[in-house]
């Protein structure tokens, strides 16, 4: 028997869905009647919301947990551990066993947080890894209270199997939110303080509804709801760019300029080989189109390096593929064999310091992009949504349509629209300026009108 705990602490790792879901269970348990506690240390259940996507990823569970307990044990206590996420769903019991942790709960499950946590404290650990057909969200609380800028799951799963990859087998197949769900929960968002909502899946371009309207739809229809300056959608597959979505960064005012189109690789023999379904070619091809409706669109990607059979001419393919798009900013990650996935059985493994290597040139390219795009970016008067407060005395962070951090100094909050001219770039960020004061409570009528 362990006393039922009192305080909670929620840690998530991996993408932003992870985070939605963390930010889901913290108010799931303070709906419990639980309270919230900064630090690790002082909780008496410590959530780790984990993340599968790569070898490193897993193993930090571990190390996390034996932290946690050294910390813990430290001062006194001794805290109930819970572990959430794709670990869960892909170690399940294994967890206990190896760990001893006394609740494994996966991602279509933690709707079940609170009884498996009794359950634990009554004695017996609790394992829930079940993917049921109806949906956690109709058992999880209101929305209260979140920042300017908010997360909204609308998509979970994925039905694309690429072979180097665990989410199909972690989050389960593709299904979509209803439509009046999700409209009625970015309404509530926008009441709890969001001026700006990222809706979230892994796949979340191939969101469609029982009457077949697809993301487009639902951009538009949140198009509406006063008070939301901004929609941003993350992240999509190229082969569910519908022309209804790329037709939308032409004309829907909030929808932000900027879209996160992963490609993992610039060489179609590569692609085949990850089963990514889409040619280097298609892939650009696309890029155009969106490009011919929204020339200013900031462009975004992931890249893996050293996937099983990469030859230097590969590798080329995806340098060269960089310099043809010129990204404004991206992700680029080690090929990590996971077990269970089709690739983690090719025997053509690219060496170790081959694909260290390889990842310096592609981020030295990537790098060199991004610093680019920041630098034409200077002299742009956009507007700036204040996110949070900065490092130095009066300093700001925000970010521009084109999902830059912003570096303000003036008498601003969070929440606030400001409109900005963009003055200085590093590669990671952008310093700016109000063109000329601009009173406070003018600030607040712009609010609602402006957009980017
Ligand atoms: N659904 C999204 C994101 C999936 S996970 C998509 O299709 O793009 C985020 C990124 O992690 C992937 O885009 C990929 O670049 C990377 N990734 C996935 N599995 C990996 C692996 N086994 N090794 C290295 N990187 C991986
Ligand atoms: Fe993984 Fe591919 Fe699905 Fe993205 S599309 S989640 S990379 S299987
Ligand atoms: Fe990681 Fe799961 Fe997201 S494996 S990237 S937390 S979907």
């Amino acid at each position: 028997m362990k006393t039922p705990p009192k305080t909670f602490h929620v840690k998530s790792f991996g993408c932003q869905m992870n985070v939605y879901d963390g930010e889901r269970m913290a108010e799931l348990m303070t709906a419990q009647g639980m309270t919230a506690a900064a630090d690790a240390n002082d909780a008496d259940l410590v959530v780790l919301n984990t993340c599968h996507i790569r070898e490193k990823a897993t193993e930090k569970v571990y190390s996390d947990i034996g932290r946690i307990r050294k910390t813990a044990g430290k001062s006194g206590g001794d805290p109930m551990i819970a572990i959430a996420g794709c670990v869960a769903q892909a170690e399940g019991e294994e967890i206990v066993r190896r760990a001893k942790v006394d609740v494994v709960v996966g991602p279509q499950a933690y709707h079940n947080l609170p009884a498996l946590v009794a359950q634990a404290a009554a004695g017996t650990a609790a394992l829930d890894t079940d993917m049921p057909l109806a949906s956690k969200f109709g058992h999880l609380p209101a929305r209260r209270r979140v920042g300017p800028s908010a997360f909204l799951t609308v998509q979970e799963g994925c039905d694309k199997f690429c072979t180097y990859c665990v989410v199909p087998y972690t989050r389960g197949a593709e299904v979509s939110r209803p439509f009046a769900a999700i409209v009625d929960e970015a309404k509530a968002l926008v009441d709890a303080g969001a001026r700006e909502i990222t809706l979230l899946g892994q796949n979340v371009n191939a969101w469609v509804d029982a009457d077949g309207r697809g993301l487009h739809d639902l951009i538009r229809t949140l198009d509406r709801i006063p008070g939301l300056a901004r929609i941003r959608y993350t992240t999509s597959h190229p082969n569910d760019m519908a022309q209804g979505l790329i037709d939308a960064h032409g004309d829907v005012e909030s929808l932000m300029p900027f879209l996160h189109l992963p490609v993992q690789s610039g060489s179609t023999r590569i692609l085949k080989a990850m089963n990514r379904s889409h040619g280097r070619d298609d892939y650009l091809r696309l890029l155009d189109r969106v490009r011919a409706v929204r020339p200013d669109i900031a462009l975004s990607g992931d890249f893996i390096v050293g996937f099983p059979g990469e030859t230097e001419a590969d590798f080329a393919d995806t340098l060269s593929l960089v310099d043809a798009v010129g990204y404004a900013q991206a992700f680029s990650f080690k090929y990590s064999p996971r077990p269970g996935t089709p690739a983690a059985t090719m025997t053509d493994e690219i060496a170790a310091d081959v694909m260290d290597e390889r990842l310096q040139r592609l981020q030295a390219s990537l790098g060199r992009d991004q610093r680019a795009f920041n630098e034409a970016s200077v002299g742009r008067t956009c507007h700036v949504l204040v996110e949070r407060v900065g490092k130095l005395p009066g300093q700001w962070l925000g970010k521009s349509p084109w999902l830059q951090s912003v570096h303000l100094i003036g008498d601003h909050a969070i929440g606030d629209m400001v409109t900005v001219e963009l003055t200085g770039a590093t590669q990671s960020s952008l310093s700016g300026c109000v063109p000329h004061a601009q009173p406070r409570e003018m600030l607040n009528v712009l609010h609602n009108v402006l957009t980017v």
